[in-house]
């Protein structure tokens, strides 16, 4: 089988394509992604040698070579990732939102569409999304229960997105059925809860903190800090993916989360409660560092989600518990500063460019 994964150089994808890499020696695993800031191919260097490995520098929104790359690695399947990916960033340039998670993701679509042709069998078109294309819920469970609204997020829970991310993630959800139900393509969704672990980039809150701690500077914590995110192991996630690819059924949905509600201020008092220890710091040095700042535009009160479904049909369920994911991610950061050095000056771009051409 040969798989195309889009977005692989980034946080996820990089895990995505590892396991896939070595688990299915079997498959071909083509990884298109456009080396965004986001992406990065260090995240990927302990299997870029691999024989069932090829790495193409590309954008999804490139019609002419996303026809040409379904053809020159007759592409039995495709696993969608490359997005932009942050809220904050989707607020102060939602065009670039529109064009890579919405335009991109319909070129990708139809470039499947007219190469497999109607020829369905053994294709799989397989999109990542997000939770938040469902919206925000109540902070009190009990207020949040019907009639006033769902506890946690499921698979028939109207979408209803805030954000210029979002609203971008639910359009491409939405043409991904589309053509399902249009055309018959053999299509996957699943809607995910916030991923942390190794090799994400440090605008995101975990390791945005991890690395802020390490340095003295401040953690900034929008609003209140009340605002609960349901956080998933980032391998967890890969390891969903991949029994979703093989055993989830085509035209279905499934929701991945790992029951784990943290408040953004619970969460950062975790980690400088582990990165100080970490570092041999007195506990709770770096408290003082906490600012809280103006809150984001339109920022989403809760996201939990339920993943019966997918525990039920498909048998999954996580592996990693959030204290032993917390404490390996934070080891991680620490113990592999050059990388979060070189994404933080943004090095590692130029690099890219003199090897592969800018983009
Ligand atoms: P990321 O920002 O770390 O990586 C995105 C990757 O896509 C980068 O490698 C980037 O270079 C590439 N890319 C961006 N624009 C591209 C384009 N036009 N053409 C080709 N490649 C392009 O994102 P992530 O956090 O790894 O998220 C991956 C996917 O998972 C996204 O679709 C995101 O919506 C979804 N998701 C993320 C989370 C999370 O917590 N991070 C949770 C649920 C779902
Ligand atoms: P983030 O990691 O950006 O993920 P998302 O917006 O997709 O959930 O943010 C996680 C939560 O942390 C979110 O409620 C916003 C909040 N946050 C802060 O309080 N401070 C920060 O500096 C960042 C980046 C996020």
């Amino acid at each position: 089988m040969n798989v195309l994964i889009s977005g692989g150089a980034g946080f996820i994808g990089s895990h995505v394509v590892r396991r896939f890499v070595r688990a299915y020696p079997q498959y071909r695993i083509i990884n298109l992604d456009a080396l965004t800031y986001a992406g990065n191919l260090e995240n990927l260097r302990d299997i870029e040698d691999a024989p069932n490995y090829t790495f193409v520098r590309g954008d999804i929104c490139d019609f002419d070579l996303l026809c040409r790359l379904m053809a020159q690695y007759a592409i039995d399947a495709v696993i969608h990732l490359a997005a932009e990916s942050h809220v904050d960033r989707s607020i102060k340039d939602p065009f670039t939102f529109a064009r890579t998670n919405v335009m991109g993701t319909l070129s990708l679509l139809e470039a499947a569409r007219r190469y497999w042709n109607g020829r369905w069998q053994g294709k799989l078109f397989y999109h990542i999304s997000t939770d938040e294309v469902y919206g925000s819920l109540a902070l009190d469970a009990a207020a949040a229960a019907p009639p006033f609204g769902p506890e946690l997020f499921c698979e028939k829970t109207p979408y209803a997105p805030h954000s210029p991310y979002s609203a971008s993630k639910a359009s491409a959800d939405h043409f991904v059925r589309a053509y399902h139900d249009t055309y018959g393509m053999p299509t996957l969704v699943t809607n995910c809860s916030n991923n942390y672990g190794p090799y994400q980039f440090p605008e995101k809150l975990i390791p945005l903190c991890i690395n802020n701690i390490r340095l003295g500077k401040p953690l900034p914590i929008y609003g209140k800090g009340e605002n609960v995110r349901d956080w998933l192991h980032v391998e967890d996630h890969a390891g969903a993916i991949d029994a979703i690819f093989h055993r989830g059924l085509p035209g279905e949905t499934y929701n991945i989360g790992a029951d784990n509600e943290w408040k953004n201020r619970d969460i950062v008092h975790l980690l400088i409660r582990t990165t100080d220890r970490l570092l041999g710091r007195p506990c709770g040095a770096s408290i003082p560092l906490i600012t809280y700042v103006e809150d984001r535009a339109g920022h989403d009160l809760r996201y939990a989600i339920d993943s019966s479904k997918l525990q039920r049909e498909i048998g999954w369920a996580p592996a990693y518990t959030f204290e032993t994911g917390i404490e390996m991610t934070v080891r991680w950061y620490l113990e592999n500063q050059p990388w979060l050095d070189a994404v933080t000056s943004g090095a590692y771009m130029s690099y890219y460019d003199d090897m592969y051409g800018k983009h």
